[in-house]
């Protein structure tokens, strides 16, 4: 089978839908692999590079076309490229079929079967086909290395012989996948980051990204089982909105993320919020393309306010790696329709039947939606938990722990009738010593597990004192038997603690 790819003719699209890498991936799967002279010019690869991989460079985008079984290309096709089409053809690119009926109807017609890959369904399974997923992730990185370069400040706080730096407070409203992204990001850099969302299952993702999650009064959540989130009502935009505006006049970088599918992007910044921002400060809007989070966006473009609010309204790609995520998220659909050698369109299939917008001469748009979020499920039944409680938990333990004092005094009691004094003294130590040792490590949290090891590595020292003033010079001796376990062992607790430590270290070195 053959498998083609053409240059962009949208001399603004940068990405290419194949890199060297994923025509060596494609030849793995079976496909012979054609490019178009210069596609990958953009995206700084040659066409010695594809030629390296095993792909054939043809002339013209018509030569391109005629030759595909399968067309991969980044953006969706213009007319022209639709008439050098031909029936029967599968196409994969960007297609984003809500919006533009007219070209499902061409596709269609010309008996294309096209796959939207900004339809792939957002299930488990799908995750690795997911270019909304990949690009996102780009962008969310992107909006915070771009709006660093706009601030002109340090991110991260400094303390230096000059004076100190306070770090840079950044906004992320959004907390899908760029917005998250953008949260790691900042943080990584060493920025204060917040974040808002309107669906309260992202708290803990927003957390453990090392941001604060920020709340409105109103007990209103944006979750679906879409996994998208719903149209807010006016009261929580507004109580939303007037969130912003206090953070505003502190917050250094906005980054707004928020977006509803198929309709225009949500508007959260108003003038009056960008009024109250310091001069300097960046909003970066990744919504601007549909419309914008803040009411100044301008789509593609960069602007200053008055009051000198820099609002950045389009980001830089990075082509090489957005064509090579793009380039395997491609790869991952074609593995699961079965390679050059099973190649199948399986309409019963969740992805393809879902992606695949256009099939046999017919429109298959709108897909029957399928269930993203996992958090969100509607219980009907209310459920009799039987489980423990926590203060069950602890009122068993403190009984057991009661018995076990209890059995020991009995035991140590009896032992006291016949044992010799001498031996009734270290005895009890011993028992006491390993009762609290157990008591005390047992309840101590994972996070203190480092200075606990610490702690026992010095106890394991001073073992080991103990047992080398024991240490007589008859090996068969009771005595010099139990010193030379005593010392073995905790050789083996001061030897591993360090073990331990060293690997933890080394996890924090760059
Ligand atoms: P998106 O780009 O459609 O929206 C971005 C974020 O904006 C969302 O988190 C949304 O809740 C938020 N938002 C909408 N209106 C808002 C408002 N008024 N104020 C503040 N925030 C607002 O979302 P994205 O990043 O495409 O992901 C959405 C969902 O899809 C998530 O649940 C994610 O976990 C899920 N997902 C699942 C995948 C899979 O399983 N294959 C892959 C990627 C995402």
């Amino acid at each position: 089978m053959k498998v083609c790819i053409p240059a962009e003719i949208n001399t603004k699209e940068l990405r290419v839908a194949a890199t060297p890498k994923t025509v060596l991936r494609l030849k793995k799967q079976g496909f012979d692999v054609f490019v178009e002279k210069d596609a990958g010019l953009r995206s700084n690869f040659s066409n010695a590079d594809f030629k390296e991989s095993g792909a054939s460079i043809l002339d013209s985008a018509k030569e391109i076309y005629k030759t595909a079984d399968i067309i991969l290309k980044v953006l969706a096709p213009s007319e022209a490229e639709i008439e050098m089409m031909h029936k029967g053809q599968v196409m994969l690119s960007y297609l984003w079929p809500a919006q533009h009926p007219d070209l499902l109807e061409k596709l269609s017609k010309k008996g294309v079967n096209a796959i939207a890959m900004d339809a792939i369904p957002r299930i488990s399974r799908a995750q690795k086909m997911d270019v909304l997923s990949s690009m996102a992730n780009i962008a969310g990185y992107r909006s915070v290395i771009e709006s660093a370069n706009y601030f002109g400040r340090f991110l991260n706080g400094q303390i230096t012989a000059a004076g100190k730096v306070d770090p840079a407070k950044v906004l992320v409203i959004g907390a899908g996948v760029a917005g998250l992204a953008a949260i790691g990001t900042a943080n990584s850099l060493g920025a204060i980051v917040r974040a808002f969302d309107t669906r309260m299952e992202v708290e803990e993702q927003i957390q453990s990204m090392g941001a604060q999650f920020l709340k409105v009064e109103i007990e209103e959540d944006g979750a679906t089982d879409s996994g998208y989130s719903k149209v807010m009502s006016k009261e929580f935009i507004e109580a939303e909105m007037a969130l912003f505006k206090e953070q505003a006049k502190e917050i250094d970088i906005i980054i707004t993320t928020a977006q509803i599918p198929g309709r225009k992007a949500p508007t959260l910044i108003l003038k009056e919020h960008v009024a109250v921002m310091k001069p300097g400060s960046v909003i970066v809007d990744l919504a601007a393309s549909t419309g914008g989070n803040c009411e100044l966006t301008q789509d593609d473009k960069v602007i200053t306010t008055d009051n000198g609010v820099i609002i950045v309204g389009k980001l830089s790609q990075l082509p090489a790696q957005a064509s090579q995520l793009y380039g395997n998220n491609l790869c991952h659909l074609l593995d699961d329709m079965g390679k050059a050698e099973n190649f199948k369109i399986d309409m019963e299939d969740d992805i393809v039947s879902r992606a695949m917008v256009t099939y046999d001469g017919a429109i298959n748009w709108p897909a029957k939606p399928l269930p993203v979020s996992p958090q969100k499920k509607n219980v009907e039944v209310e459920e009799v938990d039987d489980s423990p409680t926590p203060e069950d938990i602890a009122k068993k333990k403190a009984k057991s722990t009661l018995f076990s004092l209890i059995g020991i005094g009995i035991f140590l009691l009896l032992l006291g009738k016949v044992a010799p004094s001498d031996f009734m003294q270290h005895f009890t130590v011993f028992v006491l010593s390993i009762f609290i040792g157990w008591q005390v490590i047992w309840n101590v949290s994972h996070a203190l597990h480092t200075p606990l090891m610490a702690v026992t590595n010095a106890i394991s020292g001073i073992i080991v004192i103990g047992g080398l003033l024991q240490v007589q010079t008859h090996m068969s001796n009771p005595m010099t038997i139990i010193a030379f376990v005593a010392i073995l062992v905790a050789s083996i607790n001061i030897v591993g603690g360090f073990f331990v430590t060293h690997r933890m270290l080394k996890m924090f070195k760059k």
